[in-house]
């Protein structure tokens, strides 16, 4: 056995070696790839199904499920309920997300919006003191900034319409790891350790993610979460019920009150999650779909690859000065118009229509100067201050049908509010600060909201979550998405472009050095490993760059007539592609 170890083992490193050069590389023989890891160079691959998570136990949850005979979407709501348990600071319950699906059999796709919605007291100047400052603190840990969460009815309405097992099978999985528990890995153990302010604020949050002489959990020790395992069979047992009506629900109000907020029992059993369009556009002959509003993502993603068709970009080169400067400033119109128009469409106008029309982008750029970097204060006045601290999770999955699911879900910040509601171990989300506080104010991302996301009742807060797919002759191609708040957009558009314009691979595109801009504040933050050279003639053209901490999550999974690609983003490490 060692022998044929070692054979297969010096094969496939040579496979790998000898396909290096390999824009997609090949398919490893059938007969010896069951599972690969993937390098920051190469994609994992697989014949029938693929599943991309944040998180390695969640990731094998949902190839089993595939294994079982389980679909995409069935994986995907497995998948869902085990990052709640084994990720606690994104994966979640008490949040909301978004989920875009693709339907092989009916070849089209559908967006399941599970954002969390403004408790129905909200109001609109929820967050201002009486001299009209906003008290940042009220939207991001307080009861006041949780919003009624969506997740358990997202997740049951794709099984409900789409999904072919049942709750149980599903459930079963995410309740072991939280009753019998699972081990803490470094990630996990870092994590807590650096939440712990945040979280031990709160007693019923502190006695769940904390040992009870208050030391942290170390990577290697057993995790286990007695209250989540009991949230979680209530929902196995009684659906969507289990968690907006009864013992969950109570608690959950009891909770959000006590710590000042409005989520009462009422706002959780009125609930609902809404099957929309998706927004749909066209790149270079590949079909783009992504998140409509009340996510801000699909919009300014067909926006941005609208404005770039016009350029050779691959002629300029994955990178260069010449390439970033019109990334740039594509993402500079795109983030000022999101900062206008963008809101949830069930209470303001959003002319998705206009924004990805590709007459408009033609009029963008042609305030683009190739050499010149335009000045955002002459695009839209703004003052704002970023906001650096943030977790949210994607993950991307396939089964061998071709159905595809493509879901960002969140509790906004890590760990949300930092507050679970007692007895239940569900974290609550601080996604009201998604909202704009107060116009021209902003948010925890240093996003800029207008009227279009002011507070009000029963609303929905604007994301930038761009749960996307690109489609090649109708098919899934790309599977991608991202967390990091107001550079989800960006970083989903440079996967895209590090595919189609530019070649790579999905490992290449993942691990490819990314920049964002966002309009306001104006400069380009870039990752360390962009060449110096790159840096001096953007700041030749006079842009402002700074070089800042890496940015996103990517979780990626390409289909071509070779079979399936999975690629994790090398930024996190307990990540996991994984095929069967
Ligand atoms: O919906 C949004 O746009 C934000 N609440 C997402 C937050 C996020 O991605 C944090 N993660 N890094």
């Amino acid at each position: 056995m060692p022998l044929i170890k070692s054979v297969f083992f010096i094969f496939f490193a040579s496979f790998l070696l000898a396909s290096i050069s390999y824009a997609t590389p090949p398919p490893e023989p059938k007969q010896q790839a069951i599972y690969s890891q993937m390098s920051i160079h190469h994609p994992v691959w697989a014949e029938h199904g693929m599943v991309s998570t944040q998180e390695a136990l969640a990731t094998q949850i949902g190839v089993d499920i595939l294994k079982q005979g389980g679909n995409a979407v069935d994986a995907a709501v497995a998948v869902g309920y085990a990052l709640a348990v084994t990720l606690p600071r994104a994966g979640n319950l008490g949040g909301g997300g978004f989920m875009l699906v693709y339907l092989a059999k009916e070849q089209r796709a559908i967006a399941i919006d599970y954002r969390e919605k403004a408790p129905a007291k909200a109001t609109r100047d929820m967050y201002l003191d009486k001299n009209g400052h906003v008290q940042k603190q009220l939207s991001r840990s307080h009861g006041l900034a949780v919003g009624t969460p969506g997740t358990v009815m997202g997740l049951e309405l794709a099984r409900k319409r789409y999904g072919s097992l049942s709750r149980n099978v599903l459930l079963a999985p995410a309740i072991k790891l939280a009753a019998s528990g699972f081990i803490v890995s470094p990630d996990l153990a870092n994590s807590l350790n650096r939440a712990k302010p945040r979280l031990s604020q709160w007693p019923s949050s502190k006695k769940i993610f904390y040992k009870e002489d208050g030391s942290s959990y170390q990577a290697g020790e057993l995790f286990i979460q007695k209250d989540l395992s009991r949230s979680l069979k209530r929902i196995a047992e009684q659906g969507s019920d289990g968690f907006y009506q009864g013992l969950t629900a109570s608690q959950i109000e009891k909770s959000v009150k006590q710590a000042g907020g409005f989520v009462s029992q009422k706002d959780l059993k009125n609930y609902q999650a809404i099957e929309r369009l998706p927004i749909q556009g066209n790149y270079r002959g590949y079909q783009v779909i992504s998140m409509p509003p009340p996510s801000s993502g699909g919009v300014h993603i067909v926006q941005m690859l609208n404005m770039l068709e016009k350029y050779p970009l691959a002629k300029m080169g994955h990178n260069s000065a010449e390439s970033i400067h019109l990334m740039v400033e594509s993402m500079r119109r795109a983030y000022a118009d999101r900062s206008l128009y963008l809101g949830d469409s069930d209470f303001v106008n959003v002319p998705v229509m206009a924004l990805t029309d590709k007459k408009y982008a033609q009029y963008l750029i042609k305030g683009i100067d190739p050499n010149k970097a335009s000045l955002s204060k002459n695009i839209s006045p703004g003052k704002l201050q970023p906001y650096e601290s943030n977790e949210t999770t994607h993950f991307s999955i396939m089964d061998k049908w071709g159905n595809a699911v493509s879901n960002t879900y969140t509790l906004n910040f890590s760990y949300g509010s930092g507050l679970v509601a007692q007895g239940t171990g569900i974290l609550l989300n601080n996604e009201m600060d998604d909202f704009s506080a107060k116009p021209g104010e902003p948010n925890g991302y240093g996003l800029i909201g207008g009227e279009a996301n002011s507070i009000e009742a029963n609303k929905r807060p604007l994301s930038s979550m761009s749960p996307t797919m690109i489609l090649k002759n109708n098919r899934p191609y790309l599977i991608t998405g991202t967390p990091g708040g107001s550079r989800i957009i960006s970083t989903t558009l440079q996967i895209i472009l590090n595919v189609l314009d530019y070649k790579m691979n999905i490992a290449e595109a993942s691990a490819a050095v990314r920049i964002h801009h966002q309009w306001l504040p104006d400069y380009i933050r870039v990752e360390k490993g962009l060449n110096k050279d790159t840096i001096k003639l953007l700041k030749e053209k006079g842009h402002k760059v700074k070089v800042q901490s890496v940015m996103g999550s990517t979780q990626t999974i390409m289909k071509n007539d070779k079979g399936l690609y999975g690629a994790s983003d090398p930024r996190k490490p307990s990540a996991l592609s994984k095929g069967y």
